[in-house]
């Protein structure tokens, strides 16, 4: 996009990038792709900046607004982190196969997966969807649709688009990439079971 459109990261607040660093020290522990990790911060940055939060921490941990909470959002975005990576890591285990995928692009997926909700979230813009949905909608937009968004401007790779956009319901509209199926299970595979244990309210769209 280069001259048409110009990403200014220098203007993402420092205070917000370094709370999401310390949220996802894990993708700092294991990405050998430092440009890739530096996008991952960058996306999660810009969101939260563009929509009122200073960390993943404040936002609740539930899947969508009107669903149970558990924790925070940032119990959720790393048990996706984690069980993707155990999936994928358990598959090659045991077919002692090498599957083609690059860990680091999943682990970026896995982080960014739901990089959107600090839109479906907005303390100050949900509360006129809310009151206006004739208007707006309800939500406005759901947090894959603004993830593309996020991860397009931030120049994130097509995988990312990808699976930003369909792991979640959406994804049965197309054929989602292999990240974006492990991913989708990761997701699911971390709801649900929580739902069974803490007695939560998931509803299965
Ligand atoms: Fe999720």
């Amino acid at each position: 996009m280069g001259d048409l459109f110009t990403f200014h990261k220098e203007n993402l607040d420092p205070e917000i990038r370094a709370n999401v660093k310390k949220t996802l020290v894990y993708l700092d522990e294991n990405m050998k792709d430092r440009e890739l990790y530096e996008k991952v911060l960058d996306a999660w940055t810009l969101s939260l900046q563009l929509n009122g939060w200073k960390a993943i921490e404040e936002m609740p941990g539930s899947g969508m607004p009107e669903a149970s909470a558990l924790g925070d959002q940032s119990n959720h975005i790393l048990v996706v982190i984690y069980t993707s990576m155990s999936i994928y890591r358990n598959l090659k285990k045991a077919y002692n196969m090498d599957f083609g995928l690059n860990e680091d692009m999943l682990m970026a997926c896995a982080a960014l997966h739901d990089v959107g909700k600090p839109y479906e979230y907005n303390r100050e813009l949900r509360p006129q969807w809310v009151a206006n949905d004739k208007e707006f909608g309800l939500p406005n937009l759901r947090h894959p649709s603004y993830g593309v968004f996020i991860a397009g401007v931030c120049g994130l790779p097509q995988e990312v688009l990808n699976v930003c956009g369909y792991h979640s319901p959406e994804g049965r509209f197309i054929k989602r990439c292999a990240y974006g199926e492990i991913v989708h299970y990761a997701d699911d595979g971390s709801w649900f079971p929580l739902a069974r244990l803490c007695n939560l309210n998931i509803p299965k769209l």
